[in-house]
């Protein structure tokens, strides 16, 4: 591998675990063999109470290999991605050669260093219609679709499957156990959800129940956004996780680029009878996979993360692991 071919990965690996991750578990290892990264999913990061098929996983593994191909791309490289089906290697990623980027790619790239999940109160102010349409279009072009849902007997429906989900969660001991292990976590940590990164209670209740995390108990109560947009990203075919991921990804940078915030609504995915009715309200576009919330919010701290050196295996020619340059 030569200099600079290290030092463009060594950039577009500290984007690509800048990723989001259920509980900021960072589920995933990177393998670079000459102009190829793949993206695997590291078992021993699964969260076996809400995630026991490793869905969730998978989808986060999917955002970072979009953080991959979106900065390789905002530097200037041609890169092809080829999907594989697991279960442990699930992305590839090949640098076929250099192209002129265009704007709209340096400013997705440079997103992936703004973004942050915003678990805070969002303003009542209305999602305009371009960005709502730059939204749909990014989900497309990441290769699944994104249903924005703001009124109606849907929304109401799926409000409804994720307070209660919500609830059957809050009196699970090994679920809310796990929940308390990875928030919370103190300064310093590299992995996991950090206390400063809990929104407050909500007081009154929202239309939506957001989660509560440790740290969140900490903080007076506020008033949320009564009917915050939400965003359901869908793939025509079932158990394309790492691909819904992917296209999570663009949806989300595209929307730091349009000045929005977002937070996940997982609860309804994590419970096996409200994750059947959701998937019975989208039959007809295809398998769901992840629930947004997405509005204008103010700046909210961001979560640590494990250098990508850490979660790196560069291969030599001879198949032998040696360290990360650059
Ligand atoms: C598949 C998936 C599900 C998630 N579910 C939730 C959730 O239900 N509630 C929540 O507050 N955050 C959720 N998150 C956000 C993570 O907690 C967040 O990505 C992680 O802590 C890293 O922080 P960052 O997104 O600010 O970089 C989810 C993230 C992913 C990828």
């Amino acid at each position: 591998m030569t200099a600079p071919m290290a030092d463009g990965f060594a950039r577009a690996l500290a984007a690509a675990v800048k990723a989001p991750s259920p509980h900021n578990t960072q589920p995933w290892r990177f393998e670079v063999r000459g102009s190829r990264i793949d993206v695997l999913l590291d078992p021993e990061r699964v969260l076996p109470v809400s995630d026991p098929g490793a869905r969730q996983a998978r989808l986060a593994c999917g955002a970072a290999a979009f953080n991959l191909v979106t900065t390789l791309r905002g530097e200037g490289r041609r890169v092809s991605v080829r999907f594989l089906p697991g279960p442990r290697r699930l992305v590839t990623v090949e640098v076929l050669g250099r192209h002129e980027p265009a704007e709209a790619e340096r400013r997705l790239a440079a997103a992936v260093h703004a973004r942050h999940t915003n678990r805070r109160p969002f303003q009542d102010r209305p999602v305009p219609e371009r960005a709502r349409s730059a939204l749909v279009a990014a989900a497309r072009d990441g290769g699944a679709d994104l249903h924005l849902l703001d009124r109606g007997a849907r929304y109401d429906a799926v409000a409804a499957l994720v307070r209660r989900a919500e609830r059957l969660q809050e009196t699970d001991e090994r679920y809310l156990g796990e929940t308390r292990r990875w928030t919370g976590r103190p300064r310093g940590e590299t992995s996991g959800v950090p206390a400063a990164a809990a929104g407050p209670p909500a007081s009154p209740a929202p239309a939506l129940a957001l989660r509560e995390f440790a740290g969140s108990q900490d903080l007076p109560a506020r008033e949320y956004e009564q009917q915050p947009l939400l965003g359901v990203v869908t793939t025509r075919h079932p158990g394309q996780d790492t691909r819904a991921g992917f296209a999570v990804e663009r949806v989300l940078l595209t929307a730091t680029v349009h000045g929005l915030s977002a937070s996940f609504l997982s609860q309804p995915f994590e419970v096996p009878g409200p994750r059947g009715e959701l998937a019975a309200l989208f039959r007809r576009e295809g398998e769901p996979h992840t629930l947004l919330r997405l509005g204008f919010g103010f700046t909210t701290p961001g979560a640590p993360r494990r250098p990508a050196d850490e979660v790196t295996t560069v291969v030599g020619e001879s198949g032998r692991a040696e360290g990360l340059h650059g």
